[in-house]
């Protein structure tokens, strides 16, 4: 079929949005449910309207287009999403949103009759500044009331962002469609790594999606004055928290190749020049390919969270903030991507995702797959995150006839 997207709207789609929240150093900052992403939203669902496309925000705050198939037909998800990470890049969520709301467009002006229904979804909090996979987790019917509990952005931000959006707590696991009711789901995305640049491949055909869990850590020692407190007479909590940083870096890369594990956030208290800090809060995150490996790990760098504890003589309270499942995707999906890519012209990889992405709750409950398109000098996550346009074109294209081909088999 000769049908293609709009490359030049897509584009300046793709730069309007990235001027909603739009940082001095080209980047973009879009927390989740914060004025800035609301706005993006707001203007996702403008477009669509004005693309004569049906519009609709369910219970979790995902926000659709849609082009309705026959009466009762299933649904084919398109989607990412519009939040971004602090000071984050232009394309990480905002790609694939704004391809999906193009394939949409495209099949419409072509007056092609699927059997499906087609809907561009913006999933709810993607990144987990509030929860992580939030929206996507409630379309699963998944998001379970201890992440709610206990949020990786804490409890205050979730619930001011919920009041911010309009959105009740209660209500969010309404958003649950009836996987019945679903044909599929595909999302596009850039990679955020290297190995399509390095390898000259321009579309990648994600196998599944990496693993993780994150725990909110609070090593407790005892504020005290700083010029006044011997060295040796500290329970620095900073120190702690320092000290920890080194040793989750050694036990994983001494004892878990492929696994990876950050600590991206550390707030000391009270925070000042004079007083030795009293409490270090520490943020744990950690990634593996299987299950096996994550408990391991979670064993593993618990139990040094508890060594380094006792070794400064500290406190340590440890609270799990979020769990996400590592998740092969569905084999057919893979094969509609690559078919559809090749059919293309365009040269594919298939690889994992170290990245988190709304498709590994939806693979829960309806065949999902993911398209990568290459992220220059693999960066992501920051304000440099950059892909040729070309590459952004091509991965749209290849969103389109993946989904017509699932839509028309
Ligand atoms: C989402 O971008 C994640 O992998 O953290
Ligand atoms: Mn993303
Ligand atoms: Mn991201």
């Amino acid at each position: 079929m000769r049908i293609r997207v709009d490359a030049e709207r897509l584009r300046r789609d793709f730069d309007a949005l990235a001027a909603i929240g739009g940082t001095p150093a080209e980047g973009v900052e879009r927390i989740a449910l914060t004025p800035a992403h609301l706005e993006a939203r707001a203007w996702f669902l403008h477009r669509a309207a004005d693309a004569g496309l049906e519009t609709s925000v369910d219970a979790a705050g995902n926000h659709s287009a849609i082009l309705r198939g026959a009466p009762g037909a299933q649904t084919l998800l398109l989607g990412s999403h519009l939040d971004t990470v602090p000071n984050g890049g232009r394309y990480d969520g905002a790609l694939g949103v704004v391809a999906a709301l193009e394939v949409l467009r495209a099949v419409r002006e072509a007056r092609l009759e699927l059997p499906v229904t087609l809907e561009a979804i913006d999933f709810t909090d993607e990144e987990g500044a509030l929860v992580g996979l939030l929206g996507s987790f409630a379309v699963a019917g998944t998001l379970d009331a201890r992440m709610l509990a206990a949020p990786r952005g804490g409890r205050e931000a979730l619930v001011a962002g919920l009041a911010r959006a309009g959105l009740d707590e209660a209500r969010l696991a309404d958003a649950r469609r009836d996987p019945g009711s679903l044909m599929g789901y595909l999302e596009l995305h850039i990679e955020q790594g290297p190995v399509l640049e390095q390898g000259g491949f321009q579309i990648g055909v994600v196998a599944a999606i990496v693993g993780s869990r994150s725990f909110e850590l609070a090593f407790d020692g005892t504020a005290a004055h700083a010029g006044t407190t011997p060295m040796h007479a500290r329970r620095d909590a900073g120190l702690g928290a320092a000290t920890y940083v080194e040793r989750v870096y050694e036990t994983v890369t001494g004892e878990f190749g492929g696994c990876v594990a950050t600590v991206g956030r550390i707030e000391l208290e009270p925070g000042a020049f004079n007083v030795v800090p009293g409490r270090a809060r520490v943020s744990l995150e950690f990634r593996a390919g299987s299950n096996d490996e994550l408990e391991r790990l979670e064993r593993r760098l618990l139990d040094e969270a508890g060594a380094v504890a006792r070794e400064h003589s500290l406190g340590l309270d440890v609270r799990p903030v979020g769990r996400w499942q590592p998740t092969p995707l569905d084999a057919t999906v893979r094969v509609a991507i690559a078919g559809a890519a090749g059919r293309l012209g365009l040269s594919t990889l298939e690889l994992p995702s170290g990245a988190g992405h709304d498709a590994q709750a939806l693979a829960q409950v309806t065949p999902s797959g993911v398209i990568f398109v290459p992220s220059t000098g693999g960066l992501s996550h920051q304000p440099g995150e950059h892909t040729p346009w070309d590459d952004c074109v091509n991965g749209a294209n290849v969103l389109l006839h993946a989904a017509l081909e699932l839509a028309l088999r």
